[in-house]
Parts: C-alpha cells; sequence; structure tokens
C-alpha cells in the first residue's frame, strides 16, 4: 500500500473543490486498510473514509489521512424462494451495482438508480429515492472496528436505518468501516411507482407489469433532468435534509402558506426543503463560480473554481433566510470538513 502526500482532493469530491490532504491512501483490500488505519494510529493523525466524495464539502485542507476505499467485487451467496443474497464490496459503484443486478435479474434497487457513491457509504445515510430507500432490500453489513480491528456483522435491526441516517451516522460514528454490504433482493419484480414525479413520467402502463429496467432508465432520466452531472458542474446532491415537523407545526406553516410541498411520513410531516429555498428567491442564484442549480433549489454548485469555504457560506446564508423566512433550520445533509 502506498501513502501519498500533500494531495489535491479536487478530483475525489464531486463539488470539485481544491484542499490538499495531507495523506493519501488508496486501498483495495482489507489488509491494506488495516495497514492504512495502523498509520494513522501510529502518528496519531486523524483518517476519514471516502467512497467517492459525493456527499462531501471540504472547507479547508483535511490535516490527516483520507482513506479511499476501492475493494471490489459482487457474489451472489444464497437463495431461497423468494430472494437472493447479493454481497457486494465497499468500493463498489452504487449504480453500477444497481445495473448488475438488474441485468443478472436480482430486483428491487432499480429505484434508486444513479445514486452516485459507493455500496460502502450507501447504508451510513440509507440512501432513498423515487419512494424507495436502501432499508427495504438492506439485508446486513460487515464492518471492521476500527480500535481492534475487528470484523463485525450487523443484521438490518442493529443497524437503526432511517430518513437519511443510520447507527453509523450516530452513536458508531467514525467507530467502523463499511466492509462489505448484503442486499435481499426479489426474484420477482414489485415495481414501486408511488413517487408521484415518477408515475407521471411512465402514464398508461400497468404497474405490475412494468420493466424493471424501464424504471431504472426513466429514473435516470428524472435525475438527469433536475439534477447536475458532477462530471459537468461541480455539486453533491441535495445539500440540506428535507425537513421533518410535526402535524401541528405543519398546519400553522399550511396556514401562512397554503402552497407548500410537504409529504406525510410517519405521523409527521416531510417538507420539500427545495420549495422553501426556492420561495426565499435562491433558485439558480450564482455570485462567482458559486451557485444553487437553476433546476433544483436544494442543489448548491460549483461553477469552476469555487472554494469550499464559499459554498459553505452560500449554503449559511440559505439557511438564515430560510429561518428568517420559515422559522425553519434546515440541517445540512452534505457532509462538512
Ligand atoms: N421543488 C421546488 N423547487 C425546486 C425543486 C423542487 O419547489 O427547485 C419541489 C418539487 O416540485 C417537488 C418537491 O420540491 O414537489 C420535492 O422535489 P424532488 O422531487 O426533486 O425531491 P427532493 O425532496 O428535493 C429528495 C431527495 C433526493 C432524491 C429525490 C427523489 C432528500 C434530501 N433529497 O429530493 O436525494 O433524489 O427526493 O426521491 O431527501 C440526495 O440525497 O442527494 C438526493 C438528490
Amino acid at each position: 500500500m502506498l501513502i501519498q502526500e500533500n494531495i489535491n482532493l479536487k478530483t475525489f469530491n464531486t463539488f470539485n473543490v481544491s484542499a490538499h490532504a495531507r495523506y493519501f491512501a488508496d486501498i483495495k483490500t482489507p489488509e491494506e486498510l488495516l495497514e492504512a488505519l495502523s498509520f494513522s494510529q501510529q502518528g496519531s493523525l486523524p483518517f476519514m473514509i471516502i467512497g467517492q466524495g459525493s456527499n462531501l464539502l471540504f472547507k479547508e485542507d483535511y490535516l490527516g489521512l483520507i482513506i479511499e476505499l476501492n475493494i471490489k467485487g459482487i457474489e451472489l451467496i444464497n437463495d431461497d424462494k423468494e430472494h437472493y443474497y447479493i454481497k457486494a464490496q465497499c468500493g463498489e459503484n452504487w449504480h453500477d451495482f444497481v445495473q448488475h443486478c438488474l441485468q443478472a435479474g436480482y430486483y428491487g434497487l432499480e429505484n434508486l438508480s444513479l445514486i452516485p457513491g459507493t455500496v460502502g457509504a450507501a447504508p451510513v445515510q440509507n440512501i432513498g429515492a423515487y419512494g424507495v430507500e436502501l432499508s427495504e432490500f438492506f439485508h446486513e453489513l460487515e464492518a471492521l472496528e476500527i480500535a481492534s480491528g475487528k470484523v463485525i456483522r450487523y443484521c438490518k435491526d442493529d443497524c437503526q436505518l432511517s430518513y437519511r441516517h443510520s447507527i453509523f451516522k450516530g452513536e458508531l460514528k467514525d467507530k467502523f468501516v463499511i466492509t462489505n454490504v448484503t442486499f435481499k433482493l426479489l426474484k420477482k419484480p414489485k415495481p414501486n411507482l408511488s413517487y408521484p414525479a415518477l408515475r407521471d413520467a411512465l402514464p398508461n402502463i400497468e404497474t405490475d407489469n412494468i420493466d424493471p429496467q424501464l424504471i431504472s432508465d426513466t429514473v435516470c432520466e428524472i435525475r438527469r433532468s433536475k439534477l447536475p452531472d458532477p462530471a459537468e458542474l461541480g455539486n453533491a446532491g441535495s445539500f440540506f435534509w428535507n425537513p421533518i415537523v410535526s402535524e401541528d407545526d405543519f398546519f400553522a406553516l399550511q396556514e401562512k402558506h397554503p402552497d407548500i410541498i410537504a409529504f406525510s411520513y410517519m405521523q409527521q410531516y416531510k417538507l420539500a426543503a427545495a420549495w422553501l429555498i426556492d420561495q426565499a428567491g435562491w433558485k439558480g442564484f450564482r455570485e462567482g463560480d458559486v451557485g444553487v442549480h437553476k433546476e433544483h433549489a436544494l442543489v448548491l454548485v460549483n461553477y469552476g473554481e469555487a472554494t469550499g469555504a464559499e459554498l459553505y457560506d452560500l449554503s449559511r446564508r440559505i439557511q438564515l433566510s430560510v429561518k428568517k423566512m420559515f422559522d425553519i433550520d434546515l440541517r445540512p445533509e452534505v457532509r462538512i470538513i
């Protein structure tokens, strides 16, 4: 394993901002991961794991060790009457993995097509899109405990998966590295067209007869039409969470703002943060090289040479104006370093 020094992280984060890492390791095996962790422990250096850097904003240089996980592999490990159990290593690209499953006839992940990032990062924030969350098809994972170097298996209940959250963002934050994930996928497709934008894009087709590959292709089309491709325009998808408020708070807000967009969510309401930001006038905003995407107000963009500090500053301004207009606190979904 090679530890490199003073590496520019511009190509390792989808925001495309320049920031330097004091040390950087590209990890291809679990053994290399252990070596990298012991390098950081011996030097009392902080370390950070990145997959494809698709949910990160580097506000400044990183004075520790960045570990890029590139451990690969996908295997069918078991099946039962209705399911296939597929184990994927942490460094697999998420979208490629979804396509691999569809081609092999393992169904369920089609609505999650084109989400940037890796398999290992997916359970950390329980990725979700177009009416499906990873938790529905998650079986178990293996994670390396940093303090002991032991690999521990976590079943679904242990992971405490909820909206954009898991135990690995909560009490186990920074204590484990997820090394592989096993999914419980369907032998027979069960299309989910519950999300309005997806249903509207597939009119006149009976839900039960829809080919999962068509769902995947349609999700890709919708995403491409709304969300900028990080290869062309630096961004990290949704910058903020959709805020969840009580029913009472929602009805009070709705009285003042009758057009507010929200979805009921476990006896509460999930507000469309994009709508709040849009109403506050930020959609399409640009100042220098930072901006808010013209098609989607929840996506901050780097038009070229923006710094992480400038993007962070813009996010703070958006938070303040949404607070002033709606008395709602927006929380960043993106990890800010
Ligand atoms: N909207 C606006 N203005 C805009 C954009 C959207 O008013 O500029 C409205 C839309 O009309 C829609 C509502 O806001 O009624 C929600 O918009 P959208 O369907 O695009 O979804 P979202 O809530 O903004 C969430 C996820 C996305 C995921 C989509 C589709 C979060 C934080 N974001 O976005 O995830 O792709 O749903 O399921 O939950 C990501 O996490 O990076 C991400 C892109």
